[in-house]
């Protein structure tokens, strides 16, 4: 699927304050967008470092995904918190305690609140696999999402890159892609589809960030290069 500046736009800026390059990744699954940035950064298509991968699920893949190159890992359930808000203030301090400044939700099957994003003002970024507000929100993860997508008749779709306010998928987009649907294809294979162009996408911002985290720059729209 190529990315041509027909299909991609950069909605805005994310502009984190204070700025650097500690990468804070928190993942509930398998952790492909997480192998992606892996990878950029071995490649050096990404100039990061990925200081911690916290998931609230102890068998997630993405964790494997990490420890195999050495990158520390967490596992902090979810559950027995006596509130959300207990919750969010422990991955806080986890991801404190590494001098993370930028925190990405690579599948994170949380919804985060208050305290993670007010400890990380601008500075903690989702990736969605549709062209958000269409198909987001409660219940909107995996392949409901495609699914949904599909039953809708929409001829098109995509990937959201967005800063994460309290109110799930809804935060301001930093980066959408569009990708076409192709009549009859099932929801597996349009997944398989938006995922790869997500990996492409995730590593874009990131890059972006990295090299012009300090700059409060407007929006511009350009190619993926
Ligand atoms: C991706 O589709 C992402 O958009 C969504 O969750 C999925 C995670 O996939 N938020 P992976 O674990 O990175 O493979």
């Amino acid at each position: 699927m190529p990315c041509s500046a027909a299909n991609i736009a950069w909605v805005r800026k994310m502009t984190p304050d204070p700025i650097n390059r500690r990468l804070g990744v928190l993942l509930s699954g398998r952790g492909s967008n997480l192998q992606a940035i892996i990878d950029a950064i071995a490649e050096r298509r990404l100039d990061a470092t990925i200081a911690v991968v916290i998931s609230n699920q102890k068998n997630a893949g993405g964790l494997e995904r990490a420890q195999r190159v050495g990158i520390e890992t967490l596992t902090l359930s979810h559950r027995g918190w006596p509130s959300r808000d207990d919750y969010d203030r422990a991955l806080v301090s986890e991801l404190r305690s590494r001098n993370v400044g930028l925190v990405c939700l690579a599948g994170f099957m949380r919804k985060v609140g208050a305290p993670l994003i007010d400890a990380f003002p601008n500075a903690v970024l989702n990736i969605h696999p549709s062209l958000l507000p269409r198909h987001g929100g409660r219940g909107m993860v995996g392949l409901a999402v495609h699914a949904a997508v599909l039953a809708a008749g929409d001829t098109e779709t995509g990937v959201t890159i967005h800063e994460v306010t309290p109110v799930l998928d809804a935060g301001p987009a930093i980066l959408q892609v569009r990708v076409p649907v192709i009549p009859g294809e099932s929801a597996v294979d349009l997944a398989d589809r938006v995922l790869e162009v997500e990996h492409r996408a995730l590593v874009e911002v990131l890059a972006d960030l990295s090299g012009s985290m300090t700059a409060a720059s407007p929006a511009p729209i350009r190619a993926l290069r």
